[in-house]
C-alpha cells in the first residue's frame, strides 16, 4: 500500500485525478468504481477539466458506483431531476461534465423493485465486464467503506445495509440539510457493494481529507484489522492500493 500525503485538498484532488487519468489513457476501456461524498468532488472536477481542456476521453470507460440510498433514485433517462440520490450527485459532479456514455454508467438503483435481486445482478455485471480496474474510495466518519457499516463482514457482497446514526448525522450535515430535507425524512437503508466486492477490485484509490478524518483513518491504516472499522480491510487489499491524504487527515498517523 502506498500512503501519500499532500499539503492540502486541492493538491490531493489534482494528484488523485492524475492517477485516474493515467489509467484512462493506458486502458481507454477501463472499468472504474466511483465513490460519493464530499471528498472526491475536487478530483471529479479536475477530471472534468482534463476532459474539457486536454481531451481526456471517457467514451469507452464503464463505471460502477459503490453505493446508493434505498428508496430514492433518479430516472437515468432524465438525470437532472433534483433529489439527494448518489446517482444525481454523480451526474452533477462528474458524468454531465465528461463524455462517458449513458449506457456505460452503473449506479445501484435505489428504487429497484427487488433490491436483493438487483444486488446479485450488479455483482454479475461487474464480473461479466472483467472486474473493476480501479475503485475510488473514501472513509465514513465511523470507518465505513461504501455503506459497509461497522460489523459488515470482510466477505460481504453487494446488498442492502442499514445505516447507523453516525452515518445519518454525517450525511445530513454534508448534504441533506442544505437541500432542506429533515433528518427524519432521510433514507435509513442503502445498497452498497460489499467489502468482499471491493477487495476483489484490481486497484484502489482511497482519498481522505480534513482533520475530522484523522482519528478514524489512523485506526483504519494502523489499528487492528477489524470489522468495527470496515475500511481497515485496506490492510488486506491484494491489488495495488494508494491512499492519498491531506496533511490534516494524516496528522495522527504514526508511520508514514
Ligand atoms: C458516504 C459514502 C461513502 C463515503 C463517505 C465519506 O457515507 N457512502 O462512500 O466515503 O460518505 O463522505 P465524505 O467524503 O463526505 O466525508
Amino acid at each position: 500500500m502506498k500512503i501519500i500525503v499532500k499539503d492540502n485538498y486541492e493538491d490531493l484532488s489534482v494528484f488523485a485525478a492524475s492517477i485516474v487519468a493515467d489509467l484512462v489513457k493506458r486502458k481507454p476501456n477501463c472499468v472504474i468504481g466511483f465513490a460519493t461524498g464530499s471528498t472526491p468532488i475536487g478530483m471529479y472536477h479536475e477530471l472534468a477539466r482534463l476532459h474539457k481542456e486536454e481531451g481526456l476521453d471517457f467514451s469507452q470507460v464503464t463505471s460502477f458506483n459503490l453505493d446508493e440510498y434505498l428508496g430514492i433514485s433518479i430516472d437515468l433517462e432524465k438525470p437532472y431531476e433534483m433529489d439527494q440520490s448518489y446517482a444525481r450527485f454523480m451526474y452533477e459532479e462528474l458524468f454531465s461534465r465528461i463524455n462517458i456514455k449513458q449506457e456505460n454508467i452503473n449506479v445501484p438503483y435505489g428504487l429497484a423493485e427487488n433490491p436483493d435481486q438487483f444486488c446479485r445482478q450488479y455483482e454479475e455485471k461487474i464480473k461479466s465486464l472483467g472486474g473493476i480496474d480501479m475503485q475510488i474510495l473514501g472513509i465514513g466518519g465511523d470507518g465505513h467503506w461504501g455503506f459497509n457499516e461497522p460489523g459488515s463482514s470482510f466477505d460481504s457482497r453487494t446488498r442492502v445495509e442499514k445505516l447507523n446514526s453516525k452515518t445519518i448525522d454525517d450525511n445530513y450535515e454534508a448534504f441533506y440539510k442544505k437541500a432542506g430535507v429533515s433528518k427524519e425524512e432521510m433514507p435509513r437503508y442503502a445498497l452498497t457493494m460489499g467489502i468482499g466486492t471491493i477487495l476483489e477490485t484490481k486497484s484502489a484509490l482511497m482519498l481522505v481529507n480534513g482533520e475530522k478524518k484523522a482519528d478514524i483513518i489512523q485506526k483504519a491504516l494502523e489499528g487492528p484489522l477489524s470489522t468495527e472499522v470496515t475500511a481497515s480491510a485496506i490492510q488486506i487489499y491484494k491489488g495495488d492500493a494508494t491512499v492519498i491524504l491531506d496533511k490534516a487527515a494524516a496528522s495522527k498517523l504514526k508511520n508514514i
